[in-house]
């Protein structure tokens, strides 16, 4: 099938490779036009594993396209995917400039039938500002031609974002045209062989699908967060806890880590812009209210534990800090934890020298000013002149260090965990003080 991907970001560019290693002939559009370069050139401008051989295979094999053309792209596929950014806008709202935009752009130089497939995370209503938008430029042209508007919410996760795609626990298609829906279940059909895993619906319900699954998950963290908290207090520890509720088939094991805070691209913001849609509908969310008010405070909570360790004054203190990128297997930091972790350090007049294995250049761009920052290459290099240890990010590098190592040049034998990677009893044994989330010590 010929298809158009629009906006080649984490979504975007996985969808597009994806979409073409399945045999499809994809034309990817972003108006970056550095990013169009670097991917002509062959580099691939996110981390995202997997991603890359997928990638020159397909366009070595002709079905992959990347550019700026927007002509060229309206005019090639039957099927137009809008992957552009909804970023947040100052009143949490989610931002529908670029997709409007890109709806725009279809409606203004499409000629024969084309479904728009909304993948971007959408509010409610999104579909019908599409529809118009597209009807708008119709009409500014004096003639129109037949579309149809589907919301295709996307649930992959930056890190595993191939696996997902390829293999998807659901691909909802939001739609009433079944002329729409038979595209979509052929485009999709190479990825769900074994079982059916479209599951369509209207498509409101389909663009609420999306923001009430990440407003579920990031519940989930902020509640075990809350516990992890009491827990300290009371002297029970959270991973007993977790282990505890989480053998109930109810509740289940996964996303039930106690932590700094939740980040990323997409939890802040979908949780931020769910709340903002229900109060405009006159019906405020105080559970999803509560999630946000929760996980903002736990961003705060390793600085609070390093204060407190050192008297309150971090002034000429140096802090290694290991893990920038908002979770394992990514480079992006959008809201990471550690980037309120750096401000609350270095505005105590704290130095933190940061280590993160894939996120080193996307930290220079977004932190790179500030002076008492420095971004090194190796987690031993973090480790260098620094009082003590402090770990955000999960990477499995981090989870079984040299403590013998650590020891010799921490100057103030101290473990800050925001991602309880260890035992705190092997820790106390080595003679390290460990502050980790919620645990028993
Ligand atoms: N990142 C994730 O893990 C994830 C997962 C599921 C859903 N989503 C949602 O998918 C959407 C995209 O997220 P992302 O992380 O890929 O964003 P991103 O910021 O990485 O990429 C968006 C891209 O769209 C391009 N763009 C903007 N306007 C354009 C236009 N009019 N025409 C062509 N290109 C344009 C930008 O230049 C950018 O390269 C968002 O709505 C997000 O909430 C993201």
């Amino acid at each position: 099938m010929k298809v158009t991907v629009i906006g080649t970001g984490y979504v975007g560019l996985v969808t597009g490779a994806c979409l073409a290693d399945a045999g499809n002939n994809v034309f990817c559009l972003d108006l970056d036009e550095k990013k169009i370069k670097k991917l002509n050139d062959g580099e691939i401008p996110i981390f995202e594993p997997g991603l890359e051989p997928i990638v020159q295979r397909n366009e070595q094999a002709g079905r992959l396209k990347f550019s700026t053309d927007i002509a060229a792209s309206v005019a090639h596929g039957e099927i137009q995917i809008i992957a552009v950014g909804t970023p947040p806008s100052e009143d949490g709202s989610a931002d529908m400039q670029h997709v409007i935009a890109a709806a725009r752009n279809v409606g203004r130089l499409m000629e024969g039938y084309k479904v728009v497939v909304t993948k971007s995370t959408v509010p409610v209503g999104t579909a019908d500002r599409v529809k118009q938008a597209i009807i708008e430029e119709h009409k500014k042209r004096g003639r129109g031609n037949d579309f149809s508007v589907v919301s295709n919410p996307e649930f992959l996760k930056e890190g595993a974002a191939v696996e997902d795609f390829m293999r998807p626990d659901r691909i909802i298609v939001g739609s009433d045209d079944s002329r729409a829906i038979t595209l979509l279940r052929q485009l999709y059909s190479p990825f769900q062989r074994n079982r059916e895993r479209i599951i369509v619906m209207g498509v409101r319900s389909a663009e609420l699908t999306k923001y009430a699954a990440n407003a579920m998950l990031a519940a989930r963290i902020s509640f075990m967060n809350e516990l992890a908290n009491l827990s300290e207090v009371i002297g029970a520890d959270i991973e007993e806890v977790r282990r505890g509720i989480g053998s109930d088939p109810r509740i289940g094991y996964q996303f039930l880590y106690a932590g700094a805070g939740y980040g990323g691209s997409c939890f802040p913001k979908d949780v931020k812009a769910l709340q903002r849609s229900a109060q405009e509908a006159g019906m405020p969310l105080k559970l999803v209210h509560a999630v946000e008010e929760v996980n903002e405070a736990q961003k705060h909570v390793l600085a609070t534990k390093i204060r407190k360790h050192f008297g309150e004054n971090l002034k000429g203190k140096t802090i290694a800090l290991w893990g920038l990128a908002f979770k394992a297997n990514t480079d992006d930091m959008r809201e990471a934890a550690s980037v309120a972790l750096i401000d609350d350090l270095t505005r105590d007049g704290a130095s933190v020298r940061a280590y993160d294995p894939a996120a080193r250049e996307v930290a220079q761009s977004m932190l790179g000013k500030n002076p008492r920052l420095a971004i090194v290459d190796s987690a031993e290099a973090a480790l260098e002149g620094a009082d003590v240890l402090c770990i955000v990010t999960e990477w499995q590098e981090f989870r079984s260090p040299d403590f013998a190592a650590i020891k010799t040049k921490l100057k103030s034998l101290a473990i800050f965990d925001g991602r309880n990677l260890y035992d705190p009893a092997a820790l106390k044994a080595q003679g390290i003080a460990y502050y980790p989330i919620g645990r028993r010590l």
